[in-house]
């Protein structure tokens, strides 16, 4: 039997060692040994080979834009809407596509090769939308995109977002976003979530929603999500971006809201780098950090992802499409440090948020789609522990980026140092 790629001898993140043979853009064998022929062998022998990182949270649409017009003085979620607001009508088609289509560059270097980004709908032209649209066909044949419907300025608080929100709908954007906790009252922020989830159901879409990004206790749109989800059947289908507001509420009812979100099969992502950043602001000490209560999520059998939601744009000024970034700031901040904590954490930049983006050709297995990433570490861990290069990355069974292993031995002091590829362990 002939391939046309076999990537050899990878450990894989648990632990198997195994040849990867691949034909066309499909994994058809895994086994311990390949012995055919191959149009190309990569030898990975010792390197951890993963499927692919998957960030179930972005902005496509801000990235790469920090700093124009200004930058975030406050640092503040709000401050953050303002000064996007600022730069759209500043926006071309060509600017948005241009720095989307570096990102996707540097996601695909980082072996980050499926991403749901949310566009903004609040805006007469659609222009982000077009433009984002463009960019999910141009890179379609080495990445992922999904695009989020996301009324920035509120679906309701926005005089046109409404309409300009379902009309990006009709335009092909796939998933139906919301940001309840930005409309005028609570009330207003619960009928969107309803208005929003009957849209979806009527379409046959999944829902994704930043809901409740506040350190206010008593926003609980997360309440109305879980119920809109199960009310419409739309269980598998429905995903609560950041909730971070979980983190300040009150534990007895927080103890009856996991069940109501288990129940309805809504999955959850928080965005560790931007929540701990983002949220606690208006405190002084004790300041909260802010993220939701991801341990206790996932033990309430919640899916929990990580999502990375900004890069050098008017909320983050920092940010490299590194997925093991996104998870090393998560375990820390949630303070999942156990051997199978971190594994988890691992997980969840991988598998998870595959499972929330509803990829079903995802992972190492014969029939499924042919990508994975080649990272210089030993296991899942080492990778986080190291957030290393990524050797080879493999999109749709074509070898998108290659990277040569840095070997360079150190010296200290005058001598050659034991310390080698930034303390892998072997
Ligand atoms: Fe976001």
């Amino acid at each position: 039997m002939n391939f046309d790629l076999i990537v050899k001898g990878g450990t894989f993140a648990d632990g198997r060692v195994a040849d990867i043979g691949i034909r066309g853009d499909r994994i058809i064998a895994i086994e311990p040994r390949i012995e055919a022929d191959a149009r190309e062998v990569i030898d990975v022998t010792g390197d951890l080979v993963s499927p692919p990182f998957v960030d179930p949270h972005f902005h496509m649409d801000a990235t790469l834009s920090y700093g124009t017009p200004r930058i975030n003085a406050s640092g503040t979620l709000l401050e953050g809407i303002g000064l996007w607001g600022e730069l759209k009508p500043l926006l071309t088609h060509e600017a948005v596509k241009e720095r989307a289509l570096a990102y996707c560059d540097w996601a695909v270097s980082m072996g980050l090769l499926a991403i749901r980004t949310h566009v903004d709908t609040c805006d007469d032209r659609l222009l982000a939308v077009e433009a984002l649209l463009d960019v999910r066909k141009t890179v379609a044949p080495y990445l992922d995109l999904q695009l989020v419907a996301f009324p920035q300025d509120g679906f309701y608080r926005d005089p046109t977002a409404r309409q300009n929100t379902i009309r990006a709908l009709d335009m092909g954007v796939d998933v139906v976003g919301g940001i309840p906790h930005f409309e005028r009252t609570m009330a207003d922020g619960t009928r969107s979530v309803t208005e929003l989830c009957e849209i979806a159901a009527e379409r046959g879409l999944m829902v994704d929603m930043h809901c409740d990004e506040t350190d206010d206790p008593m926003s609980r749109h997360i309440e109305q999500l879980a119920y809109e989800a199960q009310r419409l059947g739309l269980q598998g289908k429905v995903n609560g971006s950041h909730l971070t507001s979980m983190h300040s509420m009150d534990n007895y009812y927080v103890s009856k809201l996991l069940p109501l979100i288990a129940e309805a099969g809504v999955s959850v992502v928080p965005n560790p780098l931007i929540n701990i950043v983002i949220q606690g602001r208006h405190d002084t000490y004790p300041k909260r950090r802010g993220m939701t209560r991801v341990p206790e999520l996932l033990k309430a059998g919640i899916r929990v992802g990580f999502g990375q939601d900004c890069v050098l744009d008017p909320w983050y000024p920092l940010g490299t499409a590194d997925m093991l970034d996104v998870a090393f700031m998560g375990l820390h901040v949630a303070q999942m440090t156990s051997p199978a904590d971190m594994r988890r954490c691992f997980d969840m930049v991988t598998t998870e948020n595959a499972a929330i983006l509803g990829l079903e050709d995802y992972g190492l297995e014969a029939g499924k789609m042919a990508s994975l990433v080649v990272l210089d570490a030993g296991n899942p861990i080492e990778a986080l522990r190291l957030r290393p290069d990524r050797l080879a990355v493999v999109s749709k069974g074509k070898i998108v980026s290659r990277q040569a292993r840095n070997d360079a031995r150190l010296v200290i002091d005058g001598r050659p140092a034991s310390v080698r590829r930034r303390h892998r362990a072997d």
